[in-house]
């Protein structure tokens, strides 16, 4: 079976059409840091608004437990996707409630209304069928058809991801199908030289993805807090930086894996050094088999690689024709240790080929440091989801829209 699209729901003119938009955006102080996701569901949204349906749109928010949080209302993301669709959303004060029955009640062919976070509600994340089919079929009765477009979030069975599809006629929304287009390419005969290149804090969450990826690549990439792991695994002392120990043997195998496999396993050559974890600490660029402690004799922090890596890193991305980058390659919202991250951002603009930022802290980073969405080939909008997909993991939300 193959991915259900908007098409096969027919004409939506004047139906009520529920959208699962993934709009859990960064907020600070109520602010939106980054609006990515906001943008990221427009197309969609116009499309139905353009073909007169009724739009009613919903999502979560960080992660309440199943009960109303102000911290984490979605009234600033409808604010900011009234100024993005350049016209008035009306905001629903709860999810299945009076002012929601009543939001929907009063859209017109064309309109927008946005209801209150979903996990307001227990029923959306319950482990208990029951419970998730029931909420589901309340927020079904807000609609005549579904749209499932919060990629984000595909990897969740819950009930707006999952049974909600289930409940109504559903089909993916146009996020979706670009999203699957992309990380299939990376999956599927990819162009080749093909480089892989991951950092974040633990080589434990990128497990599934170096298995499944590792004999699919030319080149992978190891930088972030991970890369201390894949030190140590070759005998380098790695002072207090990050670590995992019990990943220790797993690394190893991976090592000779790569080997085996004649996959070029890059780790850093250098790496910067800080005598503590802060934006202000002082640092120096190091051998990365030299980590041990700082000139002045504490234990060395390990919080970027090094310009040579970097340097080296940039090298090999830029020579390839896929390339897939999933976490950052230091503490990169300390300015002192963002260079390794804007080398390879930089880098990854300059790819001739396909180049992915993969979601979540890559996507953040990249904005933060001031690159365009459009530098790159596409940016995911999903961090978990992405992983999961390129672990080739079946995934709940996809497969209950006919994805096989
Ligand atoms: C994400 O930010 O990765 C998605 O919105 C999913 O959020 P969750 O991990 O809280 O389910």
């Amino acid at each position: 079976m193959s991915l259900r699209t908007l098409s096969s729901l027919g004409d939506l003119a004047g139906k009520r059409v529920i959208v699962r938009c993934d709009l859990n955006v960064p907020l600070k102080d109520g602010v939106i840091t980054d609006d990515g996701r906001v943008r990221a569901s427009l197309p969609t949204l116009n499309t139905l608004i353009n073909a007169g349906a009724r739009v009613v749109v919903c999502s979560h928010l960080g992660r309440p437990e199943g009960a109303p949080d102000e911290r984490y209302s979605l009234a600033p993301v409808a604010q900011r996707l009234s100024e993005l669709l350049g016209k008035p959303v009306a905001f629903a004060r709860d999810t299945v409630g009076e002012s929601a029955a009543s939001a929907v009640e009063g859209l017109q062919d064309g309109d927008v209304a946005v209801i209150e976070n979903l996990r307001f509600n227990p029923g959306e994340t319950s482990k208990i069928d029951a419970e998730r089919e029931e909420f589901a079929g309340r927020l079904a009765a807000f609609a005549d058809a579904m749209v499932s477009d919060g990629f984000g979030v595909v990897h969740r069975k819950q009930a707006s991801v999952y049974e909600l599809a289930e409940a109504l006629p559903s089909a993916a929304g146009l996020l979706i199908q670009k999203e699957l287009e992309v990380l299939d390419r990376l999956t599927e005969n990819p162009e080749r030289p093909y480089a892989v290149v991951l950092g974040g804090s633990k080589v434990s969450d990128k497990l599934g993805v170096i298995d499944h990826l590792l004999p699919r690549v030319n080149s992978l990439l190891i930088g972030g807090g991970m890369l201390f792991t894949f030190l140590k695994a070759q005998g380098y002392p790695v002072g207090a930086s990050l670590l995992e120990e019990d990943q220790l043997d797993t690394v190893r195998g991976y090592i000779a894996k790569a080997a085996e496999l004649g996959v070029e396993l890059v780790l850093p050559t250098d790496v910067l050094v800080a005598d503590r974890f802060a934006a202000d600490a002082a640092f120096e660029a190091v051998s990365a088999d030299a980590i041990e402690s700082t000139p002045a004799g504490a234990a060395g922090i390990g919080l970027d690689i090094g310009p040579d890596t970097a340097a080296r890193f940039a090298e090999i991305i830029r020579a390839s024709k896929t390339v897939f980058w999933n976490g950052p390659m230091g503490v990169f919202e300390f300015p002192n240790f963002a260079n390794g991250t804007r080398v390879v951002a930089e880098a990854l603009t300059e790819v001739d080929g396909l180049s992915v930022v993969g979601g979540g802290d890559s996507a953040a980073a990249v904005r933060q440091l001031g690159f365009a969405d459009d530098a790159f080939g596409h940016i995911s909008t999903g961090g978990g989801a992405s992983l999961e997909f390129l672990e080739g993991k079946k995934l709940p939300g996809l497969e209950v829209l006919g994805w096989a």
